[in-house]
């Protein structure tokens, strides 16, 4: 399928690249850009061949937010009905495969919101977060204020909230905003590497994995451990837990069918 907004590509098997690519507009997500995201989202979900996708910009702009253009007239009313922000973003969080962010330059507004909703966020050194919805009079509204909050804190997500100020890869690092910083060259080998290594495991362990640490956000730690007491018995019932525990005791490579 071709996207206007989008590039889609499969460096390997199993892994989806998607680059964002509104250059004029610093990768802006504007209503056409957060429709293709979707239709990828609900492509890749439905294709068992697909494992893994790596979500990227340009070496300038991870994305610089959600298009202040395309916004800025817009009434209480329209804002209210037209949803393209939110379902975008459910379709984000409610994707059930593994999503890298690999972010290089600016992730501002919805570009770091976008970002944040992904599993994990590798940064490349020249990498910027910032929710700076303040400067126009508004406030984050794919859940920054929630997101940024529980990665690095209320003290840090205040200051940055509350004065636009930006954070560069290092603090991102520091803070827990992201999982690595890489040089900027290297950024899209580490995420496709990352990517190639999780599309290599059983995709039913890595499907009950990420749900696990998706559950730590939204339930008590004795109910969360509980649920994992549950699924990790269960992933005893797939031929995929004999045939990992199988080679490593044959000392080979296993060979993960998916069921
Ligand atoms: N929306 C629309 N267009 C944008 C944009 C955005 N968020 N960010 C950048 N652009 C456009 C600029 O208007 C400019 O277009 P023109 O050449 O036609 O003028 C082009 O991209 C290049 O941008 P700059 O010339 O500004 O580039 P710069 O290097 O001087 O500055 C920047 C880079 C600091 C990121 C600056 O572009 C900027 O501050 N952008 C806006 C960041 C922002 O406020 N994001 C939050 C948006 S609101 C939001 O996201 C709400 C939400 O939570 C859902």
């Amino acid at each position: 399928m071709a996207y206007q907004t989008l590039i889609v590509e499969t460096p390997d098997t199993g892994v989806t690249l998607v680059r964002l690519n509104r250059p004029e507009a610093l990768n802006a997500l504007n209503s056409q850009l957060l429709g293709e995201l979707g239709q990828v989202l609900d492509a890749a979900a439905a294709d068992e061949t697909v494992r893994v996708i790596v979500l990227t910009g340009s070496e300038k702009a991870f994305a610089a937010g959600a298009d202040i253009k395309e916004m800025s007239d817009k009434s209480y009313a329209q804002m209210m009905t037209s949803d393209f922000f939110t379902a975008a973003a459910r379709k984000v969080e409610q994707f059930r495969k593994p999503i890298i962010a690999a972010v290089s330059g600016y992730a501002l507004g919805g570009g770091c919101e976008l970002a944040m909703m992904c599993d994990f966020i590798i940064a490349s050194d020249t990498a910027k977060f910032g929710q700076p919805e303040i400067n126009l009079g508004v406030a984050p509204g794919i859940g920054g204020t929630q997101r940024l909050t529980r990665f690095v804190g209320k003290s840090k997500a205040m200051d940055m909230i509350l004065t636009a100020r930006m954070m560069d890869a290092a603090e991102a690092e520091r803070s827990g905003l992201v999982s690595r910083v890489v040089p900027k060259d290297k950024l899209l080998d580490e995420a496709l590497d990352a990517a190639r290594k999780i599309a290599g495991h059983s995709p039913l362990a890595v499907l009950m994995n990420k749900e696990l640490v998706e559950a730590a956000y939204e339930t008590t730690l004795t109910t969360g451990v509980a649920l994992e007491r549950r699924l990790f018995h269960s992933l005893f019932a797939f031929d995929d837990q004999k045939e990992g525990m199988a080679a490593f005791v044959d000392k080979r490579k296993p060979d993960f069918k998916g069921r």
